[in-house]
């Protein structure tokens, strides 16, 4: 390409454009949970931005997408900012009447009556950040310290894919000269658990949780591990505000953060009356295990920013907030095993078996250790009392030791030299903290049992749990998981308790499952490293189990995302004759083992036949995009409009094509129902 500087011109508009699309679609998949394009097509323009700014870097600019990871400086320390406004913490409160004494005083006030309008907030518990945006632009990101003087995490924070780089454009409303907003970044409680999995592999030491996990990973020195790390965030508070729009209550604060492009947490409720309050208060202490991220109260504030300022502070908590904070989700009780199960990878883990505790409205009996390294790590011995904590509806971790509770009976515990299933010697991966069964054959009672069950589990086998495969192992119905499309109902019910009905639901489910996409049947399969997600590109990719068995680790690891431990992961499966055995037995059943070769094809076409004229500005799409959408999906663009239009697009400032189509009675759609077909 020569540079001209039309070219320059041309390209730098690409640019342009690129970021904007790529923010807009970052916004629809992590603010809205709403994606209307697919990962390969965000990929796709991804990828072209990177390109550019590698030939040209010149064109690049701080709020591009490809800056969220940033380059590792190799930070010693980070830099300490000291904040234009205190960062306060709140007082607490463990009751309604500790509440009603709170709401009192702050009553006292204000002289005679007065109304105050409260809004109850989740209490999430992560770590609170301060962000300042200049003309809309991200500047910094900076942890909350002492209160006073924080740490500048701005690389770290721009990794964080629900943090816009750049905020959203309003119309009719300024962009503030510079705002500073303050929220909770967090890890989802999966995530935690999954971070902590990988950790316990490598034999890395473990978060205790999820708010830990959040901390260390923010306060990561290499922005890639913070990358790499699904953080999220809520905002929950206005810092300040400078030649922007008026803002006079906190309602309005959450509002107006939606429409800049950030994630406010979902049931914010404004009260009139205590309650009210207590009621919301009460609803969150119900919803608290059913949420995907861990809060430890709720936050009561009023609404009023006028009533705030009135208010001011005691010390560092301000009266006119307050945390209603629930019972913290620990308890003490007694280590008194530590038992071994065998899963189907052959890994051997331990779990802990303890005297049962209640810990906030469940009973307790069982905590995860992982591994080896963590029973090290907490110089456990069986007959210990410990701490045990739980977060949402995970099972618990094991926290500390009490080491002054020792008697002097508790007794260590070793790893098994020999697999407690079949007797084989255990062996550990020197890699990694992970001690395995070497037996590799079929009879290893414990691991098949935990493939079965796996592969029940993911084909939607709901009928058919752990303890009802493990019976039809037991009962040598079947040696494996194909074995599951061989049963018979006479079978079943010979077994006791297993009523005819109970036997025709479980061959239905059985039957039904046949016909999965070819996706679930790979991550039933089994195959080490290769989960749900991993299944669903290689399905995506190679179409059916024909073709994939035959890929070799090159055409495999071809596929964006795949990696090539996973590739070699898959052909060391499909070299083992024993599986191939299984699954010309699933086939042998009837399963559906490829997806239809078209389906594809079909479902990403469906405006084929259909004629589209745009006209007008669209906020979201360049021309040029929206037509390459409308290409791609089998439409036909016009430039005029005639009665074999089939839709009209009128953006913004639309002119005659749009009284012509409404002289035509052609149907007319605005951007956003546009953008709703498009995406359905
Ligand atoms: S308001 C003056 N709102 O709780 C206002 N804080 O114990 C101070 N937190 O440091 C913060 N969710 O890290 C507020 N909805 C929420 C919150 C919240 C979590 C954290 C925050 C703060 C701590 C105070």
């Amino acid at each position: 390409m020569n540079h001209t500087p039309e070219n320059e011109d041309a390209l730098s508009r690409r640019v342009a454009e690129l970021i904007h699309r790529l923010e807009y679609h970052n916004y629809r998949y992590y603010i809205l949970d709403d994606p209307i394009i697919s990962d390969v097509e965000y990929d796709a323009l991804y990828r072209e931005l990177k390109q550019i700014e590698e030939s040209h870097p010149e064109l690049i600019s701080d709020d591009s997408p490809t800056r969220r990871v940033g380059v590792s400086t190799a930070q010693t320390d980070f830099a300490k900012v000291r904040h234009p406004y205190p960062m306060l913490s709140l007082s607490n409160v463990f009751s309604m009447e500790d509440l009603v004494r709170w709401d009192t005083a702050a009553r006292k006030f204000f002289p005679g009556k007065v109304d105050f309008e409260y809004v109850v907030e989740p209490k999430i518990d992560g770590l609170s950040v301060a962000l300042t945006y200049e003309d809309g632009v991200l500047v910094r990101g900076a942890t909350r310290g002492d209160g006073t003087i924080g740490e500048d995490i701005t690389l770290n924070i721009k990794t964080i894919k629900s943090v816009p780089l750049k905020l959203r454009q309003l119309e009719g409303k300024p962009v503030p000269r510079r705002i500073e907003v303050r929220g909770e970044v967090y890890l989802a409680i999966k995530d935690f658990e999954t971070l902590n999995r990988e950790l316990a592999e490598k034999g890395e030491k473990l978060f205790a949780n999820p708010r830990n996990s959040a901390a260390g990973s923010l306060r990561q020195k290499d922005p890639a591990i913070s990358a790499s790390r699904p953080l999220s965030i809520f905002l929950y508070n206005l810092g300040y505000i400078e030649d922007g729009l008026e803002i006079q209550t906190q309602t309005q604060a959450l509002e107006y953060f939606r429409e800049l492009g950030f994630r406010t947490a979902k049931d914010i409720k404004l009260c009139r009356t205590l309650e009210e309050v207590e009621n919301c208060v009460r609803d969150w202490l119900a919803r608290r295990d059913s949420l995907d991220f861990e809060i430890d109260g709720a936050v009561i504030k009023l609404n009023d920013f006028k009533t705030q300022e009135l208010l001011g502070y005691v010390g560092r908590d301000p009266r006119w907030a307050t945390a209603y904070k629930f019972p913290a989700r620990e308890a003490t009780t007694v280590l008194k095993a530590i038992t071994i199960s065998v899963r189907r990878t052959g890994s051997i883990t331990p779990k802990a078996v303890l005297e049962p505790v209640q810990i906030g409205g469940t009973t307790v009996q069982n905590a995860t250790l992982f591994n080896e390294d963590e029973i090290r790590r907490l110089h456990l011995k069986i007959g210990d009392t410990v701490l045990v904590k739980r977060a949402g509806d995970v099972i618990p971790n094991i926290v500390k030791v009490l080491d002054e509770r020792r008697t002097g009976n508790e007794t260590d515990f070793e790893m098994p030299k020999n697999c407690p299933s079949c007797g084989f010697p255990t062996r550990r991966d020197p890699e990694y903290a992970v001690l395995y069964c070497t037996n590799n054959s079929f009879d290893c009672p414990d691991r098949i049992r935990d493939w079965i069950n796996h592969f029940t589990q993911t084909m939607g086998m709901e009928g058919l749990g752990v303890k009802i495969t493990n019976r039809f192992y037991d009962e040598g119905f079947i040696r494996d998981f194909a074995d599951i499309y061989s049963l018979k109902k006479e079978q079943l019910t010979s077994l006791e308790r297993f009523g005819e009905r109970l036997a025709d639901k479980l061959l239905a489910q059985i039957e039904e499952s046949k016909q999965r996409p070819l996706s679930q049947l790979l991550a039933a399969l089994g195959i080490e490293g290769i989960g749900q997600k991993a299944a669903e590109m290689l399905a995506q990719h190679f179409k059916s189990l024909a073709r994939l068995r035959a890929a070799t680790i090159d055409e495999i690891a071809e596929i964006k995302g795949m990696g090539k431990v996973a590739a070699q992961s898959i052909v060391d499966f499909f070299a083992n004759a024993r599986n191939v055995a299984l699954v010309d037995k699933l086939l042998a059943f009837g399963v559906r083992t490829s997806d239809p070769e078209d389906s594809d094809e079909k479902s990403s076409k469906p405006f084929s036949g259909m004629t589209f004229v745009l006209t007008g500005k669209l906020l979201n799409y360049t021309r040029q995009s929206a037509e390459e959408l409308l290409k791609r999906k089998g439409a036909t663009v016009g430039s005029s409009v005639s009665k074999n239009t089939t839709y009209v697009v009128a953006g913004e400032d639309s002119g005659s094509k749009l009284a012509k189509a409404q002289a035509l009675g052609i149907k007319i759609l605005s951007e956003q129902e546009f953008e709703k077909l498009v995406k359905d």
